[in-house]
């Protein structure tokens, strides 16, 4: 998952500037052969050539390539010669994937500029470099991921290589009767053109997506009505949806007009409830920005408001006509908001995706640090495995209850801190309990929910203090996942095996809960 990224192509393919681009977006390290191999010479590379000549560079960067293919997670930047040895072209196919920047010697020659040509003798003879552009061509062909770079700007290559590297994927969530397509892509404009096809559409989202990515959207779907929310809870309200329809009453807004919410949880929640009730329903679309909405409010045909403090009091289960996942969005998460997402990724990971647990667990530093690719591989397998259960159980009835592993308590944690507390650190407490809770009912074995705690101690905020058991304990006999009076938990016989109890005592917590 976090091979490297190995960027081939003649001189002036623009490898260096693309590669610096695209450890931007993924949030990765960027190294520069070319530029490495001139600070170890301690001269120029044109230098090297002519006084150690070229069989002496080629060894050296042979020996680089080498040390950094032990590594992993690194977009490099290659010298524009690398495949000419085999052993090369070799080594970076197994310890990566290899990219080729497409382009023509023309381009090339015009991307490196006067100065450049000058500076470098090889570029005075033009027909020894076409020949040598020539001779090179097929063994850069050779790469897995060719992507053309002309007339691009390096934000759009980047992205393009993005699209090549991870292509689209699709999966239906099966919503009752109905079946709900979801689309994870790093092209959400394209997207969202082919599935508007034209029609009259109005855009929900609030300030802050409008302002990082609104642009892209805005450009894709050419809405008829753009409603930008104040970002937060406070907007998620009945107030909140009546100003909705009463702007999409003005604008004549009709059943068979789509409705597109974009952004995160609080956004598709609003926008999902308002579309679903005007006029009795009509066409919406989800746009998950944020990795907590992709994993958990994207997926799963809830839509709701807040009643004052009474989250998600007043809503429905509803249908969208599609749900996007936005790769590329995600890229301008906050650790807060990659934290969060995580939280509910590794839960559904421990309840029901054993590979997506362990995925979290091994990179979950380069996560936190923004990791892109990895928070949407994240992002992906968890929507996946919650259409899953949520396919199973559409309005809860069911199997969907293991999809509260950590909520009992969460819940709890978060009603005594009065909601002040974010709802993945509540939830992370939660899941402590409930692994604690399984090992000392002999469901987990010790070595293993050890394992599971120390990613969830990882993943909480340490500052938030621990409930007293007694108030603790009167807010879950309140909670709405109490039936019939019987305190019911989820708890886990092993990851991926989740087992709904409802018996757990007051003893028995105060026991657990000793030994936090
Ligand atoms: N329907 C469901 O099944 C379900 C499930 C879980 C949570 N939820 C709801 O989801 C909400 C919480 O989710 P959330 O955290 O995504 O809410 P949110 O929409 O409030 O987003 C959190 C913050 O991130 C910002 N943001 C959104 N996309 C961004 C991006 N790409 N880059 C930078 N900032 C971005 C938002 O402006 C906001 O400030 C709650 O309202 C909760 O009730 C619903």
């Amino acid at each position: 998952m976090r091979r490297n990224i190995y960027l081939t192509g003649f001189m002036g393919s623009g490898k260096t500037t693309i590669g610096r681009e695209l450890a931007r977006l993924f949030h990765r390290d960027f190294v520069d052969m070319d530029d490495a191999l001139t600070k170890r010479f301690k001269m120029p590379i044109t230098r090297v050539f002519s006084e150690k000549g070229e069989d002496r560079f080629r060894k050296e960067e042979s020996a680089l390539l080498k040390r950094i293919a032990e590594k992993e997670g690194k977009i490099v930047a290659t010298g524009g010669g690398i495949v000419v040895r085999k052993d090369n072209r070799d080594l970076m196919r197994e310890s990566g994937r290899l990219v080729y920047l497409e382009t023509t010697l023309d381009a090339c020659r015009e991307r490196l500029g006067d100065n450049e040509i000058n500076a470098r003798p090889n570029w005075r003879d033009l027909e020894s470099v076409r020949t040598l552009f020539e001779r090179r061509l097929p063994l850069y062909e050779e790469a897995e991921y060719p992507v053309s770079v002309d007339g691009l700007s390096p934000e759009k290559i980047a992205e393009a290589i993005a699209t090549r590297l991870f292509p689209d994927e699709r999966f239906t969530v099966h919503l009752g009767e109905a079946e709900c397509p979801v689309l994870c892509t790093w092209d959400t404009p394209k997207a969202l053109a082919a599935l508007a096809r034209g029609r009259k559409s109005a855009l929900i989202t609030d300030r802050n997506v409008d302002r990082l990515h609104g642009e892209r959207y805005r450009r894709a779907l050419t809405p008829d009505l753009a409603l930008v929310l104040r970002p937060g809870e406070g907007s998620k309200t009945l107030t909140g949806a009546k100003s909705i329809y009463q702007q999409l009453l003005n604008n004549h807004y009709d059943r068979g007009h789509l409705l597109v919410a974009i952004g995160g949880g609080m956004v598709t929640d609003l926008g999902a409830f308002a579309a679903s009730t005007y006029k009795r329903g009509m066409n919406f679309m989800i746009v998950s920005t944020t990795l907590l909405g992709c994993v958990d409010a994207a997926v799963g045909g809830k839509a709701a408001v807040n009643l004052g403090q009474a989250k998600n009091a007043v809503g429905c289960f509803t249908v969208p006509e599609a749900v996007v996942l936005d790769a590329l969005a995600l890229r301008t998460l906050s650790r807060r908001h990659i934290r969060e997402g995580l939280v509910e990724a590794y839960k559904t990971g421990l309840i029901i995706d054993p590979a997506l647990a362990v995925l979290i667990e091994t990179h979950l530093s380069a996560m936190m640090a923004g990791d892109l690719p990895l928070i949407n591989a994240a992002a992906r397998m968890s929507a996946k495995a919650k259409a899953e259960v949520v396919g199973m159980d559409f309005t809860e009835s069911g199997r969907r209850a293991i999809l509260n592993f950590g909520h009992t308590y969460g819940h709890a944690v978060e009603g005594w801190h009065r909601y002040k507390i974010s709802h993945g650190s509540a939830v992370a407490m939660g899941m402590i309990v409930a692994i604690k809770l399984s090992a000392a009912r002999g469901l987990l074995a010790g070595g293993l929910s050890e394992r599971l705690l120390k990613t969830v101690n990882a993943l909480r905020e340490r500052r938030v203090e621990w409930p007293p058991l007694e108030d603790a304990w009167e807010i879950m006999r309140h909670d709405k996942k109490i039936r019939e009076g019987r305190m019911v938990f989820v708890l886990l016989e092993d990851i991926g095996q989740p087992a709904l109890v409802h018996d757990v005592t007051y003893q028995e917590l105060a026991a657990v809960l000793d030994k936090i």
